[in-house]
């Protein structure tokens, strides 16, 4: 199984576990937000339990390493700032973020997006790093086209987003690869 670091250190950021302690910092920085949680694929938190609930989440998933969600901390404030997960299936991984938007326009989202990117697609066995966002979140289009994704394609009724009503709606995907070895014939 491929872990990928606790840790991960940028100019500004630094990348570590969510801990069931971050969750009242989750909460009050997006977990609750309308805004934060309008194009996500989960319900935003209407009670400090739900994100309680998240963050227990994040320690299993860690342990069983089934999704790695990290805290984004601002390494000059120690302001927890947003989350990002990976999640590994070799070939391929996938991610997903989330900001506190008073954290939104300062190059957080592409410096953390940045850190995770490059480390999943230099491992050997992964040759796919990708993501979906929904096709008007531009704020995310741009967070990827900057970590170096490429559009590939939109996918209809690819996945619920609760906050805009939709039982299904639109995804793009936007994707890094790079050649897999043939094997010799
Ligand atoms: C998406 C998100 C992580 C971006 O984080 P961020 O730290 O603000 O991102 P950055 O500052 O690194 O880059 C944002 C880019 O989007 C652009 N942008 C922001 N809002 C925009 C809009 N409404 N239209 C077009 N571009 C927009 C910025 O100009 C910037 O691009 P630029 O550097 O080319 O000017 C943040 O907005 C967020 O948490 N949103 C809510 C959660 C979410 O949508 N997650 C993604 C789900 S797929």
């Amino acid at each position: 199984m491929i872990r990928p670091p606790e840790h991960f250190e940028t100019n500004r950021l630094r990348l570590r576990p969510i801990q069931e302690n971050d969750a009242l910092a989750v909460f009050e920085a997006w977990a609750a937000s309308p805004l934060a949680t309008h194009y996500m694929n989960f319900r935003r938190h209407e009670s400090f339990s739900a994100t309680e609930a998240f963050a227990a989440r994040c320690v299993v998933c860690w342990q069983a390493g089934t999704a790695f969600p990290w805290a984004v901390v601002a390494k000059s404030t120690g302001n927890l700032l947003g989350c990002i997960e990976l999640r590994v299936s070799p070939p391929k991984a996938d991610f997903g973020y989330i900001f506190s938007e008073t954290a939104w326009g300062q190059g957080f989202g592409t410096e953390a997006a940045s850190a995770v990117v490059n480390w999943a697609i230099a491992q050997p066995q992964i040759f796919r790093v990708w993501a979906t966002c929904h096709p008007d979140n531009m704020a995310s289009v741009r967070v990827l086209e900057k970590a170096g994704l490429s559009y590939e394609a939109t996918l209809a009724n690819w996945e619920a987003r609760p906050q805009i009503d939709e039982s299904a709606g639109p995804s793009a995907v936007y994707a890094i690869t790079k050649s897999a070895k043939r094997s010799a014939p």
